[in-house]
Order: structure tokens, then sequence, then C-alpha cells
């Protein structure tokens, strides 16, 4: 009777800790890259990202977040800017850390691709080897067709939407 209590005291005393574990669960430098992702946006009350690390430190449960149950890790990562939205100058390195990433969305950003900086473009995300679904659509590209080109480097990607960009003429890199 005795090792029965004892063992369902142990059993509770794990689930409290998994809970505490899980509700902290985010890891720490994809949820300071996160907020360094945050600082590179104008905020306005209307985006979801601005609301990030206002309620929660566990990133996994910041709005438009989505990790894998299986590492924890940041997996699907969506960026909706809207028609407030001011131009941002994309920075692929920004988007390292998350090497578990496999669908990206960074829709209505009015992305602009002000770099001369080779830190910065769109060929860096060749570096998330998992990342297949990336989307575009609504983002102002003034036809340039080297953003195109750097995405065609990576190598790993099955969908690409560039809906709306101005670049809809030249997205038969698929495949
Ligand atoms: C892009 O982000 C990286 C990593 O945070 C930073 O080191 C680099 O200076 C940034 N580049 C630009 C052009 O902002
Ligand atoms: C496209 O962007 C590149 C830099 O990424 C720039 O050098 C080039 O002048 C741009 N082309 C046009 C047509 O805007």
């Amino acid at each position: 009777m005795r090792l029965i209590k004892q063992l369902l005291v142990a059993l509770v005393i794990a689930s409290l800790l998994e809970g505490w574990w899980s509700c902290d669960g985010c890891l720490e430098n994809e949820r300071n890259a996160l907020l360094q992702l945050k600082a590179s946006f104008d905020c306005h009350e209307y985006m979801s990202l601005c609301s990030w690390g206002l309620y929660t430190d566990d990133c996994c449960k910041w709005e438009n977040i989505h990790c894998s149950s299986t590492t924890g890790r940041v997996s699907k990562l969506s960026i909706q800017g809207d028609y407030w939205a001011s131009e941002w100058c994309f920075n692929a390195s920004l988007f390292l850390p998350f090497q578990e990433l496999t669908s990206l969305s960074l829709q209505y950003n009015y992305i602009i691709d002000c770099v001369e900086n080779e830190d910065a473009g769109f060929e860096r995300l060749e570096r998330l080897s998992k990342l297949e679904f990336l989307d575009l659509e609504y983002n102002s590209f003034n036809n340039n067709n080297s953003i195109v080109s750097s995405i065609g480097h990576i190598s790993s990607l099955k969908s690409l939407n560039l809906g709306h960009t101005g670049l809809e003429s030249v997205t038969d890199i698929q495949g």
C-alpha cells in the first residue's frame, strides 16, 4: 500500500515537472532570435508579431509560431504584415537560428531588398536545410529578378508563393 502511495506521489511530481518544463518550452536562442526579428519591425498594434514576448516567455505559444512536438524547436513561422506596414529591409540572417524551420510565411510585408550586404540576401535562406514552404505573397519586389534567382538556390523548397509581388511571371523555378 505504501509503495503504491509513493509511486503515485512520484507520478504527480513527474507530471508537474513536465508541465513546468513545457511551459518554458522554447529554446533561449530561438526566443532571442524572434525578439530580434520583432525589433526589426516598425511595430504597430495591428501586427500579431508585436505581441511576441509580452505574455509568456514560451515562444512556442506566441502568435503564428509553431514548434515541433518532437524537438520543441520552431518549425513554422508566419509574419503577416498588413496594409499599414512600412517597408521592411529584409535580413535573411535573422532567420538562420531556426534550423528546424519547414515553413516561412512573410505575406504583406513590403519587403525590400535594401542590402548591399551579403549577410542579408534571400540566398542565405539556403542554410535552412529543412525549409520547404516559402510564402512571399503581397510583397512588392519592384520586378527585381535578383531576388528570384537567390530563392532559386534554396534546394529544399517544395512550394513558393510569389503571388501579387510583381514577380509572378518568373516563378517557374519550382521543381
Ligand atoms: C542582419 O542580421 C545579422 C544577424 O543578426 C546581423 O549580424 C547583420 O548585421 C544584419 N545585417 C543588416 C544589413 O542589418
Ligand atoms: C535589384 O536588387 C539588387 C540588390 O539586391 C540591385 O543591385 C539591383 O540594382 C536591383 N535591380 C532593380 C531593377 O531594381
